[in-house]
């Protein structure tokens, strides 16, 4: 773990008019591993990785990501660069069909189309369903299904990193592992994940590495399997 980061936060803060919401974090991911960000609602989880994506004002900090100071850039320069947020609440596009939704991803890349045909295949090989779906309307895919959509949306941009805000959100314990073991999967194949979530059981279960968010601050971290067995955590966050 003592490897130069892909991706380091130094003290980032977030303002909502009065309101500090984030109060100078710093956190780092690497390369290959998925790291976890957990806490409940209102801690900041959202405004961290939105600060990421650029889409909101950082009031301070240093975003470094493979050696570059990307603090400043632009949201479509940062997805161009490689880290790749999945639409939150799975916002696919519900009028378009499942190929479409998946073209769209890939719209800040300047590959040919050949590249793209061949990283839907990937994408279907790890998401069957989309494939049998594949020229119906997202709108009518399931809550779970919409969510690998959304996750296969990110993918076609080729990220370096991957946000993810809570993906169990909302659905049933089987598919969020169904989720939960796909992502591990497209781990392994050597995506680093960032992976902000609620629910702390879970998440700590596949990450790497983690870091626990109270009120805009990191009050620990640790390996995922250290926080697991932290007392703290499993009185506050695991119902022990
Ligand atoms: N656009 C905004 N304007 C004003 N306050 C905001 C805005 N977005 C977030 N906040 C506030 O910032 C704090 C952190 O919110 P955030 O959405 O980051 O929490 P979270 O950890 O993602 O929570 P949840 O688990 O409920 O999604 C909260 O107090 C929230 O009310
Ligand atoms: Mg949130």
């Amino acid at each position: 773990m003592s490897a130069t980061p892909l991706l380091k936060v130094e003290g980032l803060k977030v303002s909502f008019g009065h309101v500090e919401a984030v109060k100078g974090i710093d956190f780092e991911l690497h390369e290959g591993q998925i790291t976890t960000l957990v806490g409940a609602n209102g801690a900041g989880k959202s405004t961290t990785l939105l600060a990421l994506s650029g889409l909101v004002k950082k009031a301070a900090g240093r975003v470094m990501f493979d050696d570059r100071d990307i603090t400043g850039l632009a949201p479509h320069k940062i997805v161009s660069g490689g880290v790749v947020q999945v639409a939150e609440g799975r916002a696919t596009l519900t009028t378009l069909t499942v190929r479409e939704n998946l073209e769209l991803g890939a719209y800040t890349r300047r590959d040919g189309t050949a590249a793209r045909a061949q990283d839907m295949e990937q994408i279907f090989t790890l998401f069957p369903v989309l494939k049998e779906r594949s020229e119906g309307l997202a709108g009518n895919l399931s809550g779970g299904e919409q969510q690998m959509l959304a996750i296969g949306r990110a993918m076609m941009a080729r990220p370096r990193v991957l946000l993810l805000d809570e993906p169990s959100m909302g659905l049933a314990p089987i598919i969020v592992q169904d989720i939960f073991r796909t992502l591990r999967e497209i781990n392994q194949q050597g995506l680093t994940i960032f992976l902000v979530e609620q629910n702390v059981r879970q998440a700590l279960k596949i990450a790497d590495r983690a870091y626990v968010i109270e009120t805009g601050s990191i009050v620990l971290h640790g390996t995922g399997r250290e926080l697991l067995g932290d007392p703290k955590v499993q009185d506050a966050y695991l119902g022990h």
